[in-house]
């Protein structure tokens, strides 16, 4: 594909064919920003789980590398009795391992699931200096036999059992090949957890502890993290763990990431305990929370009692999932995710590629109120070297007594670029509505709204208008304060919209496939107020270029 399809993404990343998830692995090293990220080579649709793999130099152009971790080939019969965490009695496993899922895609391989990366600097591990050391789950399903051999050999059969655990590759050459440490042998086996958990040990995410001098890992083990420590990067210890307190849905925690953080101008360091959770996010499905607290080299520690009952969302719009930091980045936190949500990703059509990936963002930790700290998060300042024309919607004020009032930009048209806006109203003659129609139709009947209801204090994307016709709508988020004013950041590209309110405070991410009976009829501009007065400021629209070509 030349990356030319109607709702291809411009400015976001995305595999030329086929289906991707979670990025994996993040990592800079000698300048060269690495995405590992879990991918199909060879479908649109999840299966085959491998780990992808895109190098950029300025974390916005990306250029599509050869499979880094296939999934695993050759998977060899096994024929072993365990006992997991809380057994009594050993279990006796015994056959090929299958990824057998729901019957689906049975292929006899064991799957490479998501994970993370660090740089080796001083060897610790022996495999070289500076050598990539990647943390991945291996997920594969076993037949399990019980030991009553009277009827068949190998015992009853008893079913299918999924089996996950924690593997080692490594990386001398920068990234391109990975070796797998003892060919796959689990450094994290799962006997590790208890029997219901087998099938819910993954994401492995690895981090230094500067303070304590140690190697932390978070794994998830259903809806728990587990915390493991390392001072070889090899041999890891169980330390503690951290459990969910039931706040939302019923899903399980995945892809959880300790990160460490020195709160804005001040020299506090905090640890931001970030999660993906399956169900229940403010959008529906699945979602990412986090906690900030403290981590004393072998425990978090939330910042309160309260803490874990109140997670706080990243993103309140439905699309923003998976998302773990960059490691090896010495003077910031730079996190993406996955553009997209489990429970409606069935309803993605695009082809031959599915599954996108944000913009990269830059998180920082702001102290908000005793005992309460909140991440900001911004796009990260490369994204500033798509800049093209910049389109001056002015200085305005726009009066709109009892009815609504609609602009609309005759001076830009198009489908990628960055908008922004700072509206302010005195409260006697405060507005209903105000925001911008985007991705218009020339006759104004088809639509997305960016929005903000003063009255209600609630910033949303609605996407009722654009012509769709599946189930994703609108989303919306409550902010903190009413301060007679609001700043619109918004990012608009073929098939996506990220809106940052107020320098980073809120987050909306919304995929979004406008108009689809005519795509190209989508490039139109407004913006608009109800029932009272706004002024607008510093108003521009700045086109952006592709990063591919
Ligand atoms: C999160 C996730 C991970 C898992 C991977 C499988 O989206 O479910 O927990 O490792 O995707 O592709």
């Amino acid at each position: 594909s030349n990356y030319q399809e109607t709702y291809r993404n411009q400015f976001h990343y995305s595999a030329n064919k086929n289906w991707i998830n979670d990025p994996n692995g993040l990592v800079q090293l000698d300048g060269v920003y690495h995405m590992f990220y879990q991918h199909n080579p060879y479908g649109n649709e999840w299966g085959n789980m491998s780990w992808g793999h895109a190098t950029s130099t300025d974390l916005i152009h990306w250029k599509e590398q050869p499979i880094a971790i296939p999934e695993a080939e050759n998977s060899p019969w096994v024929d072993f009795w365990f006992k997991t965490k809380d057994d009594t009695k050993p279990v006796h496993y015994i056959g090929t391992p299958t990824t057998n899922w729901d019957g689906g895609h049975p292929n006899g391989k064991k799957y490479i699931f998501s994970g993370s990366i660090i740089v080796d600097k001083e060897n610790k591990a022996g495999f070289g200096k500076n050598a990539l050391l990647a943390y991945y789950t291996s997920t594969y399903q076993v037949a399990v036999r019980d030991d009553d051999t009277s009827k068949d050999p190998l015992g009853n059969y008893l079913g299918l059992r999924e089996i996950q655990e924690q593997c080692l590759a490594y990386s001398t050459d920068g990234g391109k090949t990975f070796t797998k440490y003892k060919g796959s042998e689990p450094i994290i086996p799962v006997t590790a957890v208890p029997n219901e958990q087998t099938g819910n040990f993954r994401d492995p995410k690895v981090v230094y502890d500067d303070e304590h001098k140690v190697w932390a890992m978070t794994v998830v083990t259903g809806q728990e993290v587990d915390i493991y420590t390392s001072t070889n990067l090899i041999d890891w210890k169980y330390q503690s763990n951290i459990l969910r307190k039931h706040d939302v849905g019923n899903g399980v925690w995945e892809c959880p990431e300790l990160i460490p953080m020195t709160v804005s101008g001040t020299k506090e360091k905090k640890w931001v305990l970030s999660l993906s959770v399956q169900n229940g996010a403010p959008a529906g499905g699945s979602g990412m929370q986090y906690f900030v607290g403290d981590f004393d080299g072998k425990a978090f520690h939330p910042e309160t009692s309260e803490t874990m009952k109140n997670p706080k969302w990243l993103d309140y719009g439905e699309d923003f999932y998976a998302g773990i930091t960059f490691s090896n980045v010495p003077d910031r936190t730079i996190m993406l995710g996955w553009m997209s949500n489990w429970s409606y990703v069935g309803e993605q059509h695009t082809s031959p590629w599915k599954g996108e990936m944000t913009l990269p963002r830059e998180l920082t930790l702001k102290k908000v109120a005793h005992q309460d700290y909140q991440l900001i998060q911004e796009p990260v300042k490369e994204i500033n070297n798509l800049s093209n024309k910049v389109v001056q919607l002015g200085n305005k004020k726009v009066k709109a007594i009892n009815e609504t009032k609609v602009n609309k930009v005759t001076n830009y048209q198009g489908q990628h670029y960055r908008l922004s806006a700072e509206f302010s109203w005195k409260e006697k003659t405060m507005p209903t509505q105000l925001g911008f129609n985007l991705r218009e139709s020339k006759d104004g009947s088809k639509k997305v709204v960016v929005g903000y209801n003063p009255k209600t204090q609630t910033a949303y994307i609605d996407r009722t208008k654009d012509g769709e016709n599946i189930s994703r709508n609108s989303t919306k988020v409550k902010l903190d304060s009413d301060q007679k004013k609001i700043k619109l950041t918004v990012y608009v590209d073929s098939s996506s919209i990220e809106v940052f309110i107020n320098d980073g405070e809120k987050v909306l991410t919304q995929v979004m496939y406008p108009n689809p009976d005519q795509p190209s009829d989508s490039n139109g501009l407004s913006y608009f107020v109800s029932n009272g007065e706004v002024k607008m400021k510093h108003a521009s629209v700045t086109k952006l270029n592709s990063i591919w070509g």
